[in-house]
């Protein structure tokens, strides 16, 4: 079998790649309908200001779920893995997903609105994931997305004991997404977060990593709201022959793949 080449994400490469037609396509689509739904602002980062977070996020989520639903993905995606020198034979990818991150103005515990640090590989996630992250505007670091490159081989205390997909997914099937928050496993002990990757990023370029990363938990320190689009790719071959990265410590059962798709022809 020829080397997969997701082999150096596998390996913990932690990337930004330049914004192609692809991402800029994606940004460009969810764009409008932001700024439709927040006019009360110029730009749709600052509506929290005028809004306040709740109705924000109340006036958002309608557009969290439909866009799951828009056909235009499946060519963008694999458009876009082209445009970054990825072949997708044998790839898979989940429906993309619209992630809103309010202003942090608490200086609490970080347990607000972003969810808490994580690997995707608690939920069920496969070894051989990819996570493609693109934020829709221009994002300073303090606002970015964090990962925890130390641990990507190192355990970690979490709750993914327990954690089964199919029974999550019957849990939350008929509720808003904010259900998959509420439920996915994350740390349960204090770990060291000073060597923390934060990446500060322009519209449509893309973060690329393995969802086997430490990753998440951030607090949105700007002052803007946070949009992003993100999604995961699976190398099936690579999955089916074990190749990714080896599991150091989720004790989650069942797998998300059956919620991944093939690029349609
Ligand atoms: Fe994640």
């Amino acid at each position: 079998m020829t080397a997969s080449p997701f082999q150096d994400i596998y390996h913990g490469a932690v990337s930004v790649k330049p914004a192609t037609p692809a991402s800029q396509a994606m940004v460009a689509a969810m764009d409008p309908l932001l700024r439709k739904l927040l006019p009360e602002a110029e730009h749709p980062g600052d509506a929290e200001h005028v809004l306040g977070k709740e109705v924000m996020l109340q006036r958002v989520m309608p557009l969290r779920m439909k866009i799951r639903m828009w056909t235009g993905w499946n060519a963008l995606v694999k458009q876009l893995l082209e445009e970054q020198g990825y072949d997708t034979e044998g790839v898979i990818f989940d429906t993309p997903h619209l992630r809103v991150a309010p202003i942090d103005v608490e200086s609490g515990d970080g347990s607000g609105d972003a969810p808490a640090a994580h690997r995707d590989t608690w939920s069920a996630h496969s070894g051989a994931q990819v996570n493609w992250w693109i934020p829709l505007y221009d994002l300073p670091r303090e606002a970015a997305l964090p990962i925890f490159p130390a641990y990507f081989k190192a355990a970690v205390a979490n709750s993914s004991s327990g954690f089964d997909y199919l029974e999550i997914k019957r849990r939350t099937l008929f509720q808003d997404t904010e259900g998959e928050v509420v439920t996915a496993p994350t740390t349960t002990e204090p770990f060291d977060m000073s060597n923390e990757q934060r990446f500060a990023m322009n519209a449509a370029e893309t973060l690329v990593f393995s969802g086997s990363h430490l990753h998440g938990g951030a607090r949105n320190l700007s002052n803007r709201t946070r949009f992003s689009v993100d999604f995961r790719t699976v190398r099936r071959p690579d999955h089916d022959a074990g190749i990714g990265v080896a599991n150091v410590d989720s004790a989650a059962v069942g797998s998300s793949l059956i919620d991944f798709y093939k690029f349609a022809a």
